[in-house]
């Protein structure tokens, strides 16, 4: 399917639910505050492909982060709630993702990619 629409008024906050699309995962964390404010606190010169947060979710939807589930660097799964920076932690090779999915450590050059998606009704995405 090009596009899929998920429901996601069942992922409560601080958890996470993985989705496929176009036969890839995609997963959709439900942030808790202070995972937020862990990601907006990151100064962008600290990070190796620099991108803002607030540039990788929705405008006042900053609790959901939505997310291709593929490691840039060779493409493996990553495993969520995992890894120094509590974002996702890729086994593979050891790189390390933030509460915004951006690589902060290892040997990925960049940040997992967020899928093109909207909101359709205030529990309902639209991926693709
Ligand atoms: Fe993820 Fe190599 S594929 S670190």
């Amino acid at each position: 399917l090009a596009s899929i629409e998920v429901d996601i008024s069942g992922v409560a906050e601080g958890s996470a639910i993985t989705v496929e699309w176009r036969g890839k995962p995609v997963f959709i964390r439900h942030r808790t505050a202070a995972e937020i404010e862990e990601a907006e606190a990151v100064p962008l010169d600290d990070l190796p492909d620099p991108q803002a947060d607030s540039a990788r979710v929705k405008e006042g939807e900053a609790q959901w982060l939505v997310l291709v589930g593929v490691c840039t660097h060779l493409g493996c799964i990553p495993l969520g709630y995992a890894g120094d920076y509590h974002g996702w932690f890729c086994p593979c090779h050891g790189s390390h993702y933030d509460t915004s999915g951006r690589i902060r450590r290892g040997p990925a050059p960049a940040n997992l990619v967020v899928p093109e998606y909207e909101f359709i009704s205030d529990d309902r995405i639209k991926i693709g």
